[in-house]
């Protein structure tokens, strides 16, 4: 399979790899996986004060394409919104990187891993208000 330069770009030098502490009050973790092939995405946004978010982690086993999608989203997500951050779809992944139709999933990953953290950090300040 031919991969587009900036899917080997962010494979080659992915960004923002690495984890924040899951249990702080200000991280929202989302760990994802892709039944069809097995790939396992984990991603963390790191929130301030004001509501947005300051930093963004990711580690990713998987194809080129998820991990490519996870860095590319990590970029995005810095100083965006939840609501911003929530408002990121595959499809603008799948563009940025030009996927295949094969590997749209990878980037299905990386939107659901978003939704799927941001969920974590709101359930927690939901909790912290209790
Ligand atoms: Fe998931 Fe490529 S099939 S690693
Ligand atoms: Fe499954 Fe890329 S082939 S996430």
């Amino acid at each position: 399979m031919a991969y587009s330069n900036k899917v080997i770009d962010h494979y080659e030098n992915p960004r923002n790899v690495g984890v924040l502490d899951k249990d702080a009050d200000n991280v929202g973790t989302g760990m994802v996986g892709a039944p069809a092939c097995g790939d396992v995405m984990r991603l963390q946004i790191q929130v301030n004060d004001a509501g947005i978010i300051e930093e963004a982690r990711f580690k990713t086993y998987g194809c080129g394409s998820a991990i490519a999608s996870s860095s590319l989203v990590t970029e995005w997500l810095k100083g965006k919104t939840l609501d911003q951050a929530q408002a990121i779809k595959n499809k603008d992944i799948a563009q940025e990187l030009a996927l295949p139709p094969v590997k749209i999933h990878c980037s299905v990953l990386a939107e659901d891993a978003i939704k799927a953290a941001i969920e974590d950090y709101r359930s927690k300040k939901v909790a912290d208000q209790a």
